[in-house]
């Protein structure tokens, strides 16, 4: 495995692979890798012929009053983990070879970006489509793969590379949890033992959601109800937005129908630890 750290490098790898015939996936993280990433660079693996991820937290991203600066950073253990899972390339790059000095260039997704975490985070997804929008000139992939954890990622990154014509294939994969149901992420490094087995009610909630269509329930408040409830069963945690609407497009309809495909979508606080996690049902 090699590691990368100039775009010009990268740049000059990824050509060269092109035009060799091979194949190129790719999976952009921002590295304190867990099996939630590992099992993304496996699909990758499986998929390509030549599997390359990227490791940069960036800042474009994080709101004034967010994790940035302390946002786990393990370069070693993550170099570790892509080498076991055969990586080829890791693309690291600094701020300054990203964003530098006279960096102008912004996007803006509108629509989907306007709805639930875009509410709670203003630029958060404009951030995403900017460093992907890079990251996918840099590496030129033809494949992509996202975790389902980060439901309106999948959707914004989608709209993406659609309305820019990026030629890459976006493959969504399942959420990676703990055996206690909680979904992996690199933030429940901040997460006491205790905290985290508190936390495993975000799951529990979406079960008991699941449960609940499975009975029939096709009521949009209803269900967002049985949620909350369940969450606040547990004194620790504080919700951000508990949100059931249609898997597509996001739009909070107020009575679902046979086969809908909907997706509840769940942020809350275990202490000052924002977590997130989402579970796509089916209406009977
Ligand atoms: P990061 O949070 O590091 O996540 C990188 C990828 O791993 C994302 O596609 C995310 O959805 C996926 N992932 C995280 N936890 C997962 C889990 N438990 N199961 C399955 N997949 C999981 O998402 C980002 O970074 C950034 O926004 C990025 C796309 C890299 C742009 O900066």
């Amino acid at each position: 495995m090699q590691i990368i750290k100039t775009v010009a490098e990268m740049q000059m790898i990824s050509a060269q692979i092109k035009k060799s015939g091979q194949t190129i996936g790719f999976v952009p993280t921002m590295g304190a890798l867990h099996n939630g990433h590992l099992s993304l660079f496996d699909k990758a693996r499986q998929k390509a012929d030549v599997a390359i991820a990227s490791i940069f937290v960036n800042p474009t991203q994080f709101g004034p009053n967010e994790d940035y600066e302390k946002y786990p950073r393990t370069l070693e253990a993550d170099s570790e983990a892509a080498i076991k899972h055969n990586i080829d390339y890791i693309f690291i790059p600094s701020v300054q070879e990203m964003y530098p000095e006279g960096y102008s260039t912004y996007v803006n997704i509108k629509n989907i970006t306007e709805v639930v975490e875009g509410i709670k985070r203003p630029g958060h997804f404009n951030g995403v489509g900017v460093v992907l929008t890079k990251l996918f000139n840099i590496v030129a992939p033809d494949y992509a793969f996202f975790g389902q954890k980060d439901y309106q990622q999948t959707l914004v990154v989608k709209q993406l590379v659609k309305d820019l014509n990026i030629p890459v294939e976006i493959f969504v994969e399942p959420t990676v949890r703990l055996e206690n149901g909680l979904a992996m992420s690199s933030r429940n490094k901040y997460l006491s033992e205790e905290e985290r087995e508190r936390a495993t009610i975000i799951y529990k909630s979406l079960i008991e959601a699941k449960a609940a269509i499975q009975e029939g329930i096709k009521n949009r408040l209803e269900l967002v109800k049985i949620v909350t409830n369940k969450l606040n069963k547990e004194p620790k945690i504080k919700i951000d937005y508990v949100c059931v609407a249609l898997a597509d497009s996001l739009k909070e309809v107020d009575q679902f129908k046979s086969n809908d495909n909907i997706v509840i979508l769940i942020a809350a606080y275990m202490g000052n630890t924002r977590l997130i996690d989402n579970m796509l049902l089916t209406i009977i």
